[in-house]
């Protein structure tokens, strides 16, 4: 009944059930993984990644938490599989449009004054968000100018978005985001159907440099006048979020720009007084 003590445990609790000890496995796994393999998900919002194990455990059929370390710890693919199931991968072009339209509005003209820009997407997942931007400057005539620095924690999403290949079924839905976040443009000049695929552009990727970074446990890696980083630190707890934010503010130039998700602020962190916000969006600009 592998998959049944699985299920039971996501829908309830069995009548064996015991989170303490069910805690405590989901620790030693996380222990296990960070020392073997250098992820590390120990500081990641416990909820979360209780659910996104239970998810895993239940399709590979594996019974328990301590079956999945076993497997995990021997078996290198099985800790690619886990990790692309631990890192939520959900993204979009243009997600949330107001956003770029705020960036349009409220950056872009700061930018304009900079002879160099450097922007760091973290966590970009398969790309679809730093395409957007690689758009959205080039319209603003800033791309030429813009070195855009893209990372994830995870190898295999990056591989993905340097193909610069977007699901055409999701071009419909792109270009409304597209339209909504400002464009002018008729979305379909930026990419060409290539089977099941849109492929974007090539001198749209020539700017961007896709690379593993592990906000968690690596460190700063250059000065930048933007950092976006958006539907992350929700995955994380607190003390994990002051950290990257840490790691944030030490990379921003002075009057440098934070971009946060629809869900996320700088609200109760440490560096809240060091920011003042662009207006009602979740765009930050560092003073002090
Ligand atoms: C929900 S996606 C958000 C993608 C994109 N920023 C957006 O808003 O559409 C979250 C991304 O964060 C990445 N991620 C999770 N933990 C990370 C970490 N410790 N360091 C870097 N990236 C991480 C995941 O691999 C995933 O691609």
């Amino acid at each position: 009944m592998k998959r049944g003590t699985a299920s039971e445990a996501l829908a309830g609790a069995p009548p064996s059930y015991d989170p303490a000890r069910e805690r405590l496995e989901i620790e030693l796994l996380l222990e296990g993984v960070f020392r073997q393999y250098g992820f590390d998900f120990r500081s990641y919002a416990y909820a979360s990644i209780r659910r996104r194990l239970w998810k895993h455990m239940v399709e590979a059929g594996l019974p328990t938490i301590s079956a999945l370390q076993e497997r995990v710890l021997h078996d290198a693919a099985a800790m690619d599989r886990l990790l692309l199931d631990l890192s939520v991968n959900v993204t979009a072009m243009y997600r949330d449009p107001g956003f770029y339209q705020a960036f349009r509005r409220e950056v872009v003209p700061r930018l304009r004054t900079y002879p160099f820009i450097r922007v760091w997407h973290a966590g970009c997942s398969t790309g679809e968000e730093v395409v957007s931007m690689a758009i959205l400057l080039q319209e603003e005539g800033l791309y030429d100018r813009a070195r855009i620095y893209a990372t994830d924690i995870n190898e295999a999403v990056l591989q993905q978005a340097r193909t610069g290949i977007f699901p055409l079924e999701r071009m419909q839905e792109y270009t409304e985001n597209y339209i909504r976040a400002g464009g002018t443009r008729s979305f379909s000049e930026y990419y060409t159907a290539k089977y099941d695929g849109a492929l974007f552009s090539p001198a749209l990727l020539a700017n961007i440099v896709f690379s593993q970074h592990d906000l968690a446990t690596d460190r700063s890696f250059a000065e930048f006048n933007v950092v976006v980083c958006r539907n992350v630190l929700i995955y994380f707890d607190r003390t994990l979020q002051a950290r990257v934010h840490g790691l944030f503010y030490e990379s921003l130039a002075t009057f440098g720009i934070l971009g946060l998700g629809s869900k996320e602020s700088l609200r109760l962190s440490p560096y809240e007084s060091r920011y003042e916000p662009l207006g009602a969006t979740r765009l930050y600009r560092k003073v002090r």
